[in-house]
């Protein structure tokens, strides 16, 4: 500032007041707030130079303007020292810088479990052949899991052997064939559906056998069904499952609720029938039971069984999982050891 005048450091005072105010507002950073220092308050700064500016004021002006330019100092310090502490404490409260450059963290991906996988795949084939899917309940009363399947009495499946029973009536279903009595008495035919689930048995617990596992039932009713057609179907599943190359046969068999009925073995395909551990040497696996829904659980339905036929067939699940994946042994299944389910 060359010429001083009281006039011009007057207006000088009152421009660097209004440009305090406006910056300290701006101050958002602590790199702004040492600008903001550096600018206004450091030794060569704005309100120094004012300072500077009023030693060539005539003597009797020095003391007013002296007074003035203290003033304007302190307003100066004043703001500065608010908004140092206003952006040292929103940086403290800020979190920490991010390293965008660190790798991510890979989360645990689960998988479905061996079971379900295996439980997909049937499902998928039997969907693709136009059956639907049902589900029933695993807690069932005697009833539905015998009665109305034409189990008599005194049937040795009743036994405590093979049923944990609830209570006198009320039972873990020990097939998924009572969804067929349940799926009858909800539909009229045609039916073409897959049950597939969960059922119980109170076996000795082993490396081969649990006392749980899992089955997927089919039923097929409708005018006209025949036994050719449930043989034409379960060797469509059969191929398309375990491979085009497995040999079959079916072996006469008896089930209360199918009559005739058969089971059904494949060759062995881990060995291709040579015979190993898993198939016993014998070459051949038994995959399912199966036969044509007697007239009697018709009759117990309200179908007429004189105008419908049809076909039902029941496979187990956990043992063709086992086999797909070399597992050799069924209690794995049902532990839940992560370090087991892992792997697949
Ligand atoms: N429910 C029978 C079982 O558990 C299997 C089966 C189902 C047989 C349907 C015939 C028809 O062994």
């Amino acid at each position: 500032m060359a010429q001083i005048t009281a006039q011009s450091l007057h207006t000088a005072i009152y421009v660097l007041r209004e440009e305090l105010a406006g910056a300290v507002a701006a101050v958002a950073t602590q790199a702004d707030a040492e600008a903001f220092r550096i600018t206004f308050l450091s030794r060569n700064g704005k309100v120094a130079s004012l300072f500077e500016a009023m030693k060539s004021l005539p003597g009797p002006d020095k003391p007013v303007f002296g007074k003035k330019l203290n003033e304007l100092k302190h307003y100066a310090e004043g703001i500065f020292a608010e908004a140092a502490a206003r952006v040292e404490s929103a940086a403290a409260a800020a979190p920490s810088q991010v390293d965008l450059t660190l790798p991510g963290r890979t989360l645990p991906a689960g998988s479905l479990h061996p079971v379900t996988q295996t439980l997909n795949e049937i499902k998928s084939i039997f969907v693709a052949m136009g059956f639907d899917i049902a589900n029933g309940p695993e807690i069932e009363d005697d009833y539905h899991n015998f009665e109305a399947l034409n189990f008599h009495p005194n049937h040795p499946a009743r036994d405590m052997q093979d049923t944990f029973f609830v209570s006198k009536d009320v039972l873990l279903r020990t097939h998924t064939s009572p969804v067929q009595i349940r799926t009858m008495k909800k539909q009229q035919p045609p039916i073409r559906t897959i049950m597939p689930g969960r059922v119980y048995r109170n076996e000795a617990i082993s490396a081969r056998s649990y006392c749980t596992f899992h089955q997927v039932e089919g039923l097929f009713v409708d005018k006209h069904v025949s036994f050719s057609e449930l043989k034409g179907t379960l060797v469509a599943f059969a191929k398309q499952f375990y491979g085009n190359d497995i040999k079959y046969k079916f072996r006469p068999s008896y089930f209360p609720f199918t009559e005739p009925s058969l089971e059904m073995d494949i060759s062995c395909f881990l060995c291709k029938g040579k015979g190993c551990r898993i198939c016993k040497q014998s070459g051949w696996l038994e995959v399912l039971g199966a036969g044509m829904v007697h007239p009697n659980v018709f009759r117990n339905v309200g179908i007429d069984p004189e105008e419908f036929t049809g076909y039902a067939f029941g496979m187990g699940v956990d043992r063709t999982a086992l086999l797909r994946h070399g597992i050799n042994d069924i209690r794995l299944l049902f532990e839940n050891d992560v370090r087991f389910l892992r792997q697949f």
